[in-house]
């Protein structure tokens, strides 16, 4: 059985005050079933996020990171840092990374090598734009992101990861994957994953991102593939992304 795993991207957005409210609201709440819960605040916020959370379910996690471990790369972050202030997740390949920060297939491979040797879970982002999605290119293009990335992989270091599949034409607009194209991918996903490791296939946890909602969380997370959320905008909003997250059971 998977783990479901919700978690939020604040992207360049809350406050140190907002991760109070987090931290104040998940020490009051009790999950219904097991669930893994994740916030990635922006890098300002990590150690103030790791104290406010100490007590609650609330996992830390980054929003990306630099391949070096150190050196001459101003305005960067390292793996090592993160693990040093407790992130145990970071988002690697996420769409507004790939299109504003040009981040290519071979970077976001050497991010995810970064990430697993600072003892970090890598959450590989991939998805396909409106204009690949209408000339019938998802699935290549979403298999060719994972397939980058996986098939350079040591078996060991495949079982540290988790793949959220965010549509790009999904991403901020309202406009959702129905539960159906969104299953239809993750099965895509995980049927390739069973190509070269059918155990890994299994046990791999696949997220859908885009638009999630409250609302819509319930339909998403009950499809046999779809083992969680990376949700942007309602991770906001903490009685949203608490409804989310008690959608997840
Ligand atoms: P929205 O939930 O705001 O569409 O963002 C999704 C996302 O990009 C999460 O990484």
């Amino acid at each position: 059985m998977r783990k479901p795993l919700i978690t939020g991207n604040w992207k360049m957005n809350g406050s140190a005050g907002l991760v109070e409210t987090f931290g104040r609201a998940f020490a009051e709440i009790e999950l219904p079933s097991p669930v893994d819960v994740v916030i990635h605040p922006p890098f300002p916020y990590l150690d103030a996020a790791r104290r406010a959370f100490s007590d609650t379910p609330l996992g830390l996690g980054a929003q990306t990171l630099n391949p070096l471990s150190s050196g001459a790369r101003t305005g960067e972050v390292s793996g090592q840092m993160l693990g040093e202030f407790g992130v145990e997740y970071v988002l690697v390949g996420h769409s507004e990374r790939r299109q504003l920060f040009q981040e290519s297939d071979e970077q976001v491979y050497e991010r995810v090598v970064a990430a697993l040797q600072a003892g970090i879970s890598p959450i590989l982002c991939v998805g396909e734009t409106l204009e690949e999605r209408d000339a019938g290119h998802s699935e290549e293009v979403v298999l060719r992101q994972v397939g980058y990335v996986m098939a350079r992989l040591e078996p060991s270091q495949r079982r540290q990861m988790t793949l959220a599949y965010e549509p790009v034409w999904a991403i901020g607009t309202g406009r959702t994957a129905t539960p159906e194209q969104a299953q239809q991918m993750m099965a895509a996903i995980r049927a390739y994953q069973a190509g070269f490791d059918r155990e890994l296939a299994e046990s791999l946890r696949l997220l859908y991102g885009g638009s999630m909602s409250a609302d819509n969380a319930r339909a998403l997370l009950a499809q046999q593939d779809i083992d969680g959320g990376l949700i942007g905008g309602a991770s906001l909003k903490v009685d949203d992304f608490i409804a989310i997250c008690q959608s997840a059971g």
